[in-house]
């Protein structure tokens, strides 16, 4: 009997290509990331690598989160959670953007650099620009001993493992890990969220690899809906709140792979431009996972199908009766709010998948894109 060997399958691990290799990996990769930080009594948050001096962190004066790509959408949900559990203002930049803006840094700042890589050109300007003006410099990386890592003062790292797809997918979800490792620790030393809100959330961070693994069991009915992306042209996505994050994300994976014009809006921004673009059968994905903007997202999808809008609702189970709203759903394993777009990644990422396989693209290596950009 003759056995095909093909060492890159083999690598592969049996997957059709990296990318959803990875994807499956995310489980395992957001266990790494969360083993050995959460301390044995449940309400604090070990990070070896942050040594930050609490009198120092109480009087802060803004955070900054400066990435590219991805991991600015990570940065995104992390600086909400930040803004929100510690109780600092934060200014999320895009690097590129960054020095352009004459930003106002000094020794009073906190600036969190975050790459997958490590390598990327603009990322690395940024925050040696930051270093020049003073602030305290902390990267979430995926590499160990990369340029990011070695310049930063602070080092919290995902362990992802390696990432061999352009598009990223795991590293995302564990930068947003780590970021929410980040907040709780710098809650637990402003005193802004109290005991109890930190407790829940850190149970919450512990059954996240579980909600994972629910979420890939959506892999069959995306791969349907992906067939569906054969006549689409134009995608828009729509959320509130966090969701707005993901659904920036989920519009970058798509384009990125399937190379189908996506955009992402605030659902209440729709009114004030997109709505103009919505025609009989175009595609909208919208994200329901925050509770508190149930009644308001409602609204708002009910305004793209008054148009004729193909909806694609991406909502967290329990919010009984969305699905009625729309022509399609996917329902989510409930989370807390403040980590369902770790899950809600799952399913985006899913789709831009089964619709680049279906329209035949690279998957793994997008035209004109590079893993890791190190040109400004
Ligand atoms: C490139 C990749 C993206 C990535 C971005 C930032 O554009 O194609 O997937 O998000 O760089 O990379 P980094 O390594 O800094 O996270």
């Amino acid at each position: 009997m003759w056995v095909n060997w093909d060492p890159v399958q083999a690598e592969r691990g049996g997957y059709e290509h990296f990318m959803l290799k990875e994807i499956h990996e995310q489980p395992q990769a957001v266990r790494d990331t969360l083993s050995g930080r959460i301390n044995r009594s449940g309400d604090g948050v070990l990070l070896d690598g942050v040594h930050l001096d609490p009198e120092w962190v109480r009087g802060l004066r803004s955070v900054y989160l400066v990435a590219c790509g991805t991991a600015y959408h990570a940065g995104l949900i992390g600086g909400r959670l930040i803004e929100r559990l510690a109780g600092i203002p934060v200014w999320n930049e895009v690097a590129s953007e960054f020095r352009s803006r004459d930003p106002l840094i000094d020794e009073r700042t906190l600036f969190v650099a975050i790459s997958q890589s490590g390598e990327t050109a603009d990322t690395l300007s940024a925050l040696r620009e930051a270093r020049r003006r003073g602030a305290r410099i902390l990267a979430v990386t995926n590499v160990v001993g990369s340029s990011v890592a070695r310049e930063a003062d602070d080092v919290v790292y995902t362990w992802a493992g390696p990432e061999i797809a352009v598009a990223s997918t795991k590293a995302y979800t564990t930068q947003v890990v780590a970021l929410a490792l980040l907040a709780l620790r710098l809650a637990e030393i402003t005193g802004h969220t109290g005991e109890q809100e930190r407790r829940d959330l850190l149970e919450a961070l512990r059954f996240l690899s579980e909600a994972l693994e629910q979420a890939l069991e959506l892999e069959e009915d995306v791969r349907a809906i992906g067939e569906r992306t054969r006549t689409w042209r134009d995608a828009f996505f729509i959320g509130r709140g966090l969701d707005y994050f993901s659904a920036l994300e989920g519009q970058l994976k798509l384009k990125e792979i399937s190379y189908i014009h996506a955009e992402a809006y605030p659902a209440g921004e729709l009114k004030h431009g997109t709505l103009a673009l919505i025609e009989p059968g175009t595609p909208v994905i919208a994200l329901m996972t925050q509770p508190d903007q149930r009644e308001k997202m409602i609204s708002n999808i009910e305004e793209v199908r008054a148009r004729g809008a193909d909806v694609l609702l991406i909502a967290r189970q329990d919010l009984a009766g969305v699905d009625r709203h729309a022509q399609t759903t996917l329902m989510l394993p409930a989370v807390h709010p403040l980590l369902m777009p770790v899950v809600a990644a799952v399913p985006l990422q899913l789709l831009a998948y089964y619709a680049a396989v279906t329209r035949g693209a690279d998957v793994d290596k997008p035209r004109n894109l590079a893993k890791s950009v190190t040109v400004e």
